[in-house]
């Protein structure tokens, strides 16, 4: 069954934002490291890991429909934060917009009938329940951890225990 145009134009886009959230995340990196967060920075280089896999599902999915993949330009907006609080704000924000985009493309899939599409997107409708609930918990730990030096330190070496797995070969 050949893609829709739509859905075509919507999961190449798609592509985009996953790449750009790797993107955003990776500048998030460069910003922990500075800071000398070495377990913030091991946090979000395992996220900024998942979102390449993440436009590899779709990259993939293309393929597999016969279609073909056009890449586009990635935008970088920010490369400074004033503080760990405000970078995972912004990737609260980030994985929100990110959410809204899966909702839309499940709502053209279903309009169109496209079972196959739709079997792939049940998938990142909880993989974005579950970014978005990770994401939140280190907000509101760092909320609630506010100025103190040694909370930050022991956040920083929680969060330095997250390890990025990479999927079985084949299956992502
Ligand atoms: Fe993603
Ligand atoms: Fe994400």
């Amino acid at each position: 069954m050949k893609l829709n145009d739509k859905l075509y134009k919507m999961i190449n886009d798609q592509i985009k934002h996953e790449l750009e959230s790797a993107y955003i995340y990776y500048s998030m990196v460069s910003y922990f490291v500075a800071e000398g967060l070495d377990g913030m920075a091991q946090w979000m280089t395992a996220q900024a890991r998942e979102e390449m896999l993440h436009a590899g599902k779709f990259f993939n999915f293309i393929g597999e429909r016969g279609g073909k993949v056009e890449l586009q330009n990635l935008k970088i907006i920010k490369t400074n934060w004033t503080s760990p609080l405000e970078a995972f704000q912004d990737a609260l924000a980030h994985e929100e917009f990110i959410t809204g985009k899966i909702n839309d493309l499940m709502k053209v899939a279903i309009e169109v009938n496209d079972f196959p599409a739709k079997v792939l997107l049940d998938w990142f409708v909880s993989e974005q329940v579950e970014e978005e609930a990770n994401v939140g918990k280190v907000v509101q730990t760092l909320a609630r951890v506010g100025d103190s030096g040694n909370g930050l330190f022991m956040l920083d070496r929680e969060l330095g225990q997250r390890v990025f797995t990479p999927p079985p070969a084949q299956g992502e």
